[in-house]
């Protein structure tokens, strides 16, 4: 499973959704890649910084901040059950090509309207790459109006998106650049079991 995490917007958590995916998928099937696709290199020196700490990342960490990611992960790719891709919020070459090669793409969003009215442009592009994008959002806060109303206008444009959700939480941004404690990876837990069913079953339904 070739999971992406992209979003053309800066900021939104892409780095720490596609750090706990790895991580809570590398935990629940033994191994996991995390492939760094963002020029800026956050997911590598995330994962560089948590072994000079003494608690590196499960999920193996490299950094290719190419277009030519077809090419580059068509053997390493099959030797893990899950890999993940982190991708810059820039550079539409490169979350094209990482676009080309997913199974589904994870984009994480904010509730507020200024981020889910930029959401339209990533979905475009997994649409035009006929891949499967979940929308998960991000730094939500319980009862809040936003909350709902982003949930009520991401339906009504039935957009897929996840019933888990990450909260606004200071253990999730204290977790950058160490290994993921429980905060994160039981919610990405949760991310990783609903993107399997969700993508076994459009499998299925494009099938019969
Ligand atoms: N759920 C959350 N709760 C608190 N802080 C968060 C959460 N998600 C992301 N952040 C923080 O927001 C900032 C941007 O997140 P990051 O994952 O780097 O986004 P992107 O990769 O899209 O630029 C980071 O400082 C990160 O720690
Ligand atoms: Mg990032």
């Amino acid at each position: 499973m070739l999971i992406v995490v992209a979003a053309l917007k800066g900021g939104v958590g892409k780095t720490t959704v596609a750090v706990g995916l790895a991580e809570a998928a590398a935990n629940e099937h033994g191994s996991a890649l995390l492939v760094d696709a963002d020029p800026q290199a956050s997911a590598m020196r995330w994962s560089d910084t948590a072994s000079e700490e003494g608690s590196g990342l499960r999920a193996v960490t490299v950094s290719l901040p190419t277009r030519d990611l077809r090419r580059r992960l068509s053997g390493i790719g099959s030797s893990y059950p899950v890999v993940v891709v982190d991708t810059p919020p820039g550079q539409l070459p490169i979350v094209s090509a990482a676009v080309d090669i997913a199974d589904v793409v994870v984009v994480p969003s904010q509730t507020s309207w200024s981020d889910l009215d930029r959401l339209d442009n990533t979905l475009d592009l997994a649409r035009d790459a006929r891949v499967p994008a979940l929308v998960v959002l991000n730094r939500v806060r319980a009862g809040t109006r936003s909350w709902d109303e982003a949930t009520a206008s991401l339906e009504e444009a039935r957009v897929w998106l996840a019933k888990t959700a990450l909260p606004q939480r200071e253990a999730i941004a204290a977790t950058y650049g160490r290994r993921p404690g429980s905060a994160l990876i039981s919610l990405a837990g949760e991310l990783v079991a609903e993107i399997e069913a969700g993508v076994n079953s459009r499998r299925k339904r494009r099938r019969s």
